[in-house]
This record gives C-alpha cells, sequence and structure tokens, in this order.
C-alpha cells in the first residue's frame, strides 16, 4: 500500500511542508504522499484517532497543537517532553504513536550548515521566550552552546526559561546595551513576519561586527532585525534553513533517509523571491 504522511495545524493552507517532503519522496524514489489537513483544536482527538485508522504513517504538527497533542500520544520523546512540544508523530510498527520534537535541533542543524562550529564558545542571546525559544534554547544547552542569556519583552517569562536551561535573564533594555558581548544572537519572536506590524524586537544596531545573528521568520527572507544586523556588520541567518532542517529531521525518522537540506534551501529562498 502506498504510505501517506501529513502535516495538521489551524491554519494550514499556507504550509510549505507537503512541498518540501513530496519533492524529498520523489527525489529519493519513495512512493509517498504527503498531505496537509486543517484540524481545529476542539477536534484533534478525533483527528488524532481519524489518522491512526487511515493508516497515516507519520505526521508533522503546527501551531496551534504543539502542546495539546501530548495527552493523544502512546509515547514521547524525553527531549520533546522537556520542551513540552511534539512536532513530529511516528507510527510505530506496532500502530502506537511516538512523538518528538526536531525544531530546535533543525535549527542548531542549520546554523552549523551555514557557519560550522564558528557559533560555539561564543556568548549567545536568546530573545523570546515562547515555545520556539524553548526548543531552540534547550537544543543549544545540549548541543553544548552557551552560556546563554534570555531576554524578553515579559521578562519574567525569560526568568522561567533562564531557569530551565541554566542561563541568565536578561530585560530587552540591558541586551540592547550588551550587545557587544554576545557572539550569536538569535531571534525567536514573531515580530517582523509579513502579517504582524514589522519593526524589530531589539534594535541591533550595536552588535559588533562578525557576531553572527539569526532570525528564525523566513517570510519575509529579511526581517527587518535581519536588515539591521546585516548593515550594523552582523553575519545573517534566515529562517528557511531551520524550517528545512526540522523537516529533514522528521523526514529521516519515518524513512531513513537524509534528503538534501542545501537544494531545499535553494529552492525555498527562491519561491519565497529571494535568490
Ligand atoms: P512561539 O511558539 O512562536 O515562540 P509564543 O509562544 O506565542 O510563540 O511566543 C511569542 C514570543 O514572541 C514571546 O517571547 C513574545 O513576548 P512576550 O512573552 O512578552 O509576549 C514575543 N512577542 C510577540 N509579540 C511581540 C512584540 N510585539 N514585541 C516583543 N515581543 C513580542
Amino acid at each position: 500500500m502506498k504510505k501517506w504522511f501529513a502535516v495538521i495545524g489551524d491554519p494550514i493552507a499556507q504550509s510549505m511542508s507537503p512541498e518540501m517532503h513530496g519533492r524529498w519522496f520523489s527525489d529519493n524514489g519513495i512512493d509517498a504522499a504527503y498531505i496537509p489537513v486543517h484540524v481545529t483544536s476542539d477536534r484533534l482527538g478525533q483527528a488524532v484517532e481519524g489518522l491512526r485508522e487511515l493508516g497515516c504513517s507519520g505526521w508533522n504538527v503546527t501551531v496551534p497543537h504543539k502542546s495539546a497533542i501530548i495527552e493523544h500520544l502512546d509515547e514521547i520523546d524525553p527531549f520533546a517532553r522537556q520542551m513540552n512540544a511534539v512536532n513530529t508523530v511516528k507510527v510505530m510498527e506496532d500502530g502506537s504513536l511516538f512523538g518528538m520534537n526536531t525544531d530546535g535541533i533543525g535549527f542548531v542543524r542549520s546554523l552549523e550548515e551555514q557557519f560550522g562550529n564558528s557559533g560555539k564558545e561564543k556568548n549567545v542571546l536568546l530573545i523570546g521566550a515562547g515555545g520556539a525559544a524553548r526548543g531552540i534554547g534547550y537544543a543549544l544547552v545540549s548541543e553544548g552552546y552557551g552560556p546563554i542569556s534570555c531576554a524578553n519583552r515579559t521578562l519574567d517569562k525569560a526568568e522561567r526559561l533562564a531557569g530551565e536551561l541554566h542561563a541568565e535573564a536578561i530585560s530587552i533594555e540591558e541586551a540592547e546595551k550588551q550587545l557587544a558581548r554576545f557572539g550569536l544572537v538569535i531571534q525567536t519572536t514573531s515580530v517582523g513576519m509579513n502579517f504582524s506590524a514589522g519593526g524589530a524586537p531589539i534594535d541591533p544596531s550595536e552588535i559588533q561586527a562578525g557576531t553572527i545573528v539569526c532570525d528564525i521568520i523566513y517570510n519575509p527572507l529579511e526581517t527587518e532585525f535581519l536588515k539591521l544586523s546585516r548593515e550594523a556588520g552582523g553575519h545573517t541567518m534566515n529562517g528557511v534553513g531551520m524550517f528545512v532542517h526540522q523537516g529533514a529531521r522528521s523526514f529521516q525518522s519515518w524513512t531513513g533517509v537524509q534528503p538534501d537540506t542545501k537544494q531545499m534551501i535553494d529552492i525555498i529562498t527562491k519561491k519565497l523571491g529571494g535568490i
């Protein structure tokens, strides 16, 4: 029987995952389909049962279901359990549902694909304290990055995340003043996304030239934050790589095949209007 995979979320129509996984299946000669499924929060449990019943082999989970899905799964990877977020489900041979999280490690792989190990041993400034920051923070700690400083508009959320990561919490104002001491700056908030009012969560113009500056947003390809950072001499990376690498980890866990991430980053960048 032809295998099939899915991504569930609300909204889901804008997801680029179907195109990405569809291409990887065909490039690797795997006879499988990947479809977007619109699932509202009140129907999540029924949707999971439906996917299982209909023989889905695995699926990605996106906003707003990453935490809520956990109670519907049979086993959770310890890392995803710590983060309280699952973005990938694999249906095991016995039919049980295994949840994992590839977002944070996807970010780190993308960082290393672009900059090698040069982000290591640097002071890290993590901006934002939501789900995305948590995933990236945990992955950075487990991959030996740091020391980490967490900055967020709402300081007590930064303090909570910093407590979990054994990091320090600082206010946005302090972070702005101290920018020169950070060699790796990672922007994880939604500020600057296409649908938001634009702007930047922090003014990066005081970074040191040569600082690695990442924004996990990929649409637009260059946020205002990234543009200002580049103009200040930063070496910048947008969120396309993280998106592709989280997908690649999911793909690998389902198929055992490591797909071509570099080619996919080029394809998506072009699709979003870049070169
Ligand atoms: P995600 O899962 O994408 O991380 P989230 O959990 O809702 O989403 O977290 C959103 C992050 O963006 C938070 O750090 C939030 O800051 P607050 O904790 O102060 O709310 C940050 N954020 C959202 N809008 C912002 C804005 N206009 N200015 C600064 N930070 C903002």
